[in-house]
């Protein structure tokens, strides 16, 4: 024998009140998800931007690809004690392949896309960029210790991602 005794006014304003409390919540959390959607969302555009903006623009990715021809492998010297080295990031591999450089020097990396984005991540250092078609991307390193580095893409680009692997070869004494 079950006692359904009917609800005082009481328990039936309290369940009222429950229930309108919870549309409430429903509310303020879908409010929360479409801000922190639409944030990240602005998040990932003002990121690219902050990482190419100081590197110069260009129209086209042909462009682009023009002002990044050098002699495969190796490293163009732009200075007394600079070098530069132009790589093109394109699915599924960063041209030109194994690059050898000199330890204790400064090495500015031009990094550009041909394709997709991808993303310029040399293992062991904290070089770090988003390589952008029609866009030139740069940053300066100075390996300290000989060795042989690895660039990986770190942004998914397809299939073959995880093999977009290219070594630096670092040649020399290690650096004082
Ligand atoms: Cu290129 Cu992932």
């Amino acid at each position: 024998m079950s006692d359904q005794s009917p609800m005082t006014p009481f328990e039936h304003a309290f369940h009222e009140s429950g229930e309108r409390h919870e549309r409430i919540w429903i509310f303020i959390v879908l409010i929360l998800l479409a801000i922190f959607t639409i944030g990240s969302m602005f998040y990932v555009v003002f990121d690219y931007s902050l990482v190419t903006k100081s590197a110069g623009n260009f129209p086209t990715v042909q462009k682009a690809l023009s002002e990044s021809t050098l002699p495969e492998g190796k490293a163009v010297q732009t200075g007394p004690n600079a070098y530069t080295v132009y790589i093109v990031g394109r699915m599924w591999r960063w041209a030109p392949g194994p690059i050898h450089v000199k330890a204790g020097v400064p090495i500015t990396f031009r990094v550009t896309s041909a394709d997709v984005l991808h993303g310029f991540e040399v293992q062991g250092t904290d070089i770090n960029l988003t390589a952008v078609p029609g866009q030139i991307g740069h940053v300066t390193h100075t390996f300290k210790h000989p060795g042989v580095y690895h660039i990986i893409c770190n942004e998914y680009c397809g299939l073959m991602h995880h093999a977009m692997v290219t070594p630096i070869i670092v040649e020399g004494e290690t650096a004082q």
